[in-house]
């Protein structure tokens, strides 16, 4: 079939399978011009492992340190005339890579939220690799069915206290718009805290650790955001951003569980506003990110994902580097988008910016650009007017 972009609010419900595999093939290529990462990674576990930080995680693990690793995910495969997810896709070009360099990747596509998935990872995890050294958790999801309760809580974005007035942007659309959202009740802020908190990260730790398959010294990081302060009552001070205090607690936890058997770290790393399938979905961020797309790309220290997260795993995590923790004990790969000039010609542009100066105030064509190269649309040398295969089996 031939596959275009169809593109609904925040989505584009259609991905091509060359461009995905040419934007990893991007990514590999960026990491491998780093050169290798000194004490990477040897086995990893990436939760979250198809798309955005995660995926960009997984090249990180692999390209910069000849990791093997073990992917989890959650996408749909093709049907009868509709192509896969991105991160179906996605995961099959880098698996095919990862293979012909020599390097072990298995992939399981699922819930990750459930003890079934956890089981069969960690049953894996022992037969293929003994143990391993780094868990990566990079899930971003709507919705969670506990294991335990069997309740579905549904994830929202919504401010606490007090409804939010901002300016927002439907980016597809190219309108600027004033948005009001009400605040969230408490039972949506606990319902977010338990998709998007760390009890799941916890319980995927003790899952790991009781079947004795951490290595000593095993890192693992999870992701976090802060931002700047027009988008706190929407990220950093609403339902997500609450959701994100438990991460960090989570973190604090089993830091120290860690540590207890004398070995071991578990951290969050602070990482930068990116056009990813989970941010497009977040009322205010697109208009910021397009902004600051604008700043970033002129002073020149603008990154996408596999930036960020080979400059985590080079100057951070390993490569003989200690990890530089904020007053909150946190990682901040953020550091450049908060830099004080760049934050000031933000708090400048916001205001100013309407539908119609939208395009010469922002960075919009190139937030487009990226939404799209998600899906595998724009990438060059893809010829998106032939007939493609869109039924490819995971690998
Ligand atoms: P993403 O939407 O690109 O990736 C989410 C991943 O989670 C995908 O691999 C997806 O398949 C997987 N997933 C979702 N539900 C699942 C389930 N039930 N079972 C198994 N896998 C599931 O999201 P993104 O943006 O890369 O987010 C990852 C983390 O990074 C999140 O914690 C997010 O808050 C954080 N972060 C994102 C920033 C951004 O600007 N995009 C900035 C800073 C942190």
């Amino acid at each position: 079939m031939v596959i275009k972009p169809k593109v609904r609010g925040f989505v584009c419900v259609t991905a091509h399978p060359a461009g995905c595999a040419a934007h990893v093939a991007e990514q590999i290529a960026h990491v491998r011009a780093g050169g290798p990462i000194k004490d990477g990674p040897k086995k990893a576990l990436i939760i979250g492992a198809s798309t955005g930080y995660g995926l960009a995680s997984r090249v990180a693990a692999a390209f910069g340190s000849g990791a093997a690793t073990a992917g989890v995910f959650f996408e749909r495969p093709s049907e009868e005339g509709r192509p896969a997810t991105p991160g179906w896709y996605n995961t099959i070009a880098f698996t095919k890579a990862a293979r012909e360099a020599g390097l072990y990747a298995r992939n399981f596509n699922g819930d990750a939220f459930s003890d079934a998935m956890k089981q069969e990872v960690v049953a894996a995890l022992k037969a293929d690799l003994g143990q391993i050294d780094l868990v990566v958790y990079s899930l971003a999801s709507p919705r969670r069915q506990h294991p335990r309760t069997g309740a579905v809580h549904k994830s929202v974005l919504k401010p606490v206290g007090v409804p939010y007035t901002n300016k927002t942007v439907d980016t597809d659309k190219g309108i600027v718009s004033e948005i009001t959202i009400g605040p969230a009740t408490d039972a949506e802020i606990a319902d977010t805290t338990a998709v998007m908190g760390g009890e799941d990260w916890e319980l995927w730790m003790d899952a790991l650790e009781q079947a004795g398959v951490l290595a000593p010294g095993a890192t693992s990081v999870a992701y976090s955001y802060i931002g700047p302060e027009v988008t706190w009552p929407i990220y950093k001070n609403g339902t997500i951003g609450l959701a994100k205090n438990d991460l960090e607690r989570a973190a604090r936890r089993i830091d120290a569980r860690l540590k207890a058997h004398g070995y071991g770290r578990a951290f969050i790393s602070v990482n930068k506003a990116l056009v990813t399938q989970a941010s497009s979905a977040i009322p205010v961020v697109p208009l910021y990110i397009s902004i600051l797309y604008k700043i970033m790309k002129a002073k020149g220290t603008h990154e996408d994902c596999i930036e960020q997260m080979r400059r985590l795993f080079a100057t951070q995590m390993y490569n003989g580097n200690p990890l530089n923790f904020d007053d909150g004990g946190r990682v901040r790969l953020d550091d450049w988008e908060m830099r004080p000039d760049i934050q000031a010609e933000v708090v400048k542009i916001w205001p100013q910016v309407t539908t119609e100066n939208l395009a010469a105030l922002t960075n919009i064509t190139g937030y487009r650009t990226e939404f799209l190269k998600l899906f595998g649309f724009g990438l060059p040398g893809i010829d998106y007017e032939a007939e493609i295969e869109p039924h490819l089996a995971m690998l």
